[in-house]
Order: structure tokens, then C-alpha cells, then sequence
């Protein structure tokens, strides 16, 4: 092998390598800053999606459902070690000691958020499932991993 293909090849793999950490290469300003607004529109659409079913517009609450779902996928690569302070975080240190147990909160608060665009279909009992499904969730994580306020 030449010199020169073994430079190409050696910024290939680096280039590569680099890429499944885009997330670390952000700022922790903008790791902060950007769950924030991950959880500010969720609650703007957990509100939507209530309004929706109450006169049940259930087609129209499935997007918003979807996307609530896909935030949360995303925020879980959010929260990275070197983010625990600054910028107003409300986090609290409880999420790096419990990573593992938050990780999880999260994923099933993404799962139930698609079970309940299932369970929209068919049950009588809007208002109940959206508790189950959403709301509970919402509490289950803050009383434990978010500051009081
Ligand atoms: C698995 C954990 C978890 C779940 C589930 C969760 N949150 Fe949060 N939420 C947090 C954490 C942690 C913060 C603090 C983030 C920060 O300040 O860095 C937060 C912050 C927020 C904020 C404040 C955002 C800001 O601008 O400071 C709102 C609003 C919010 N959550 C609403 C919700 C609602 C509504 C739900 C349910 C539909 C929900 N959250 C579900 C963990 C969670």
C-alpha cells in the first residue's frame, strides 16, 4: 500500500469513528438548552393532544403523540455526563447516580406515549388512559430526577 492511500484510509476510519458522537460534539450549552425545549414541546403537545381528544379528534392527536415519542428517543442521549450543571438545568444529580433506572423511566415513557395512540382507538375512557399512558409518566420522572420549583 502507498503512503497516500494509507493517509486516505487512516482519515476514512477517523472521520467514521467520529461520527456515532455527534451529540458529544455539541456545546453543553446547547445539550441543555436543546432538552429543555425537547420537554417544553412535549408538554406544548401532551396540552394539544388533550384539547384534541376531548372533542375526540383522535386522527389529529396521533402525529403530535408520535412526536412526543420521538422526543424522548432523543433526550435520552441528552444528558451526558458534562451537562449535570449550568444554563438553569432543573436536572438533578439523581439521574447520573440512577443513569440506568433513568434511561429506562424514559424509554417507557416513549413506548406507553405509542401504546396510547393505540389505545385512543378504542377506549371509552379518554381521559383515564391519558393518565396512564402520559401524565404518569411525566410525575414519575420529575419527583425524582427533576428540581422542585
Ligand atoms: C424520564 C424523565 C422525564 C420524563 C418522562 C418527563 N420529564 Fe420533564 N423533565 C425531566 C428533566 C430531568 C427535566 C429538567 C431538564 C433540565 O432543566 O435540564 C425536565 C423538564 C421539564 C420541563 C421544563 C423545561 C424547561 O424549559 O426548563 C417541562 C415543561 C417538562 N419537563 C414537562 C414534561 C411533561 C409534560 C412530561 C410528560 C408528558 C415530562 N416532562 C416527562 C425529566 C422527565
Amino acid at each position: 500500500m502507498t503512503q497516500r492511500i494509507r493517509i486516505i484510509k487512516t482519515l476514512i476510519i477517523a472521520f467514521s469513528l467520529s461520527f456515532p458522537f455527534s451529540v458529544n460534539a455539541q456545546s453543553v450549552e446547547e445539550i441543555i438548552k436543546g432538552r429543555k425545549a425537547m420537554f417544553s414541546e412535549n408538554y406544548q403537545n401532551a396540552k394539544k393532544i388533550s384539547i384534541l381528544l376531548k372533542s375526540k379528534k383522535i386522527e389529529e392527536a396521533k402525529p403530535l403523540l408520535k412526536k412526543i415519542s420521538d422526543n424522548y428517543k432523543k433526550l435520552l442521549d441528552y444528558f451526558p455526563e458534562n451537562s449535570k450543571e449550568g444554563f438553569k438545568t432543573e436536572a438533578l444529580p439523581s439521574i447520573w447516580e440512577n443513569k440506568d433506572e433513568f434511561n429506562a423511566l424514559m424509554q417507557k415513557a416513549s413506548d406507553d406515549i405509542i401504546k396510547l395512540a393505540k389505545a385512543i382507538e378504542t377506549a371509552e375512557d379518554l381521559r383515564k388512559v391519558q393518565k396512564e399512558l402520559m401524565w404518569s409518566n411525566c410525575t414519575a420522572c420529575h419527583s425524582r430526577f427533576r428540581a422542585p420549583h
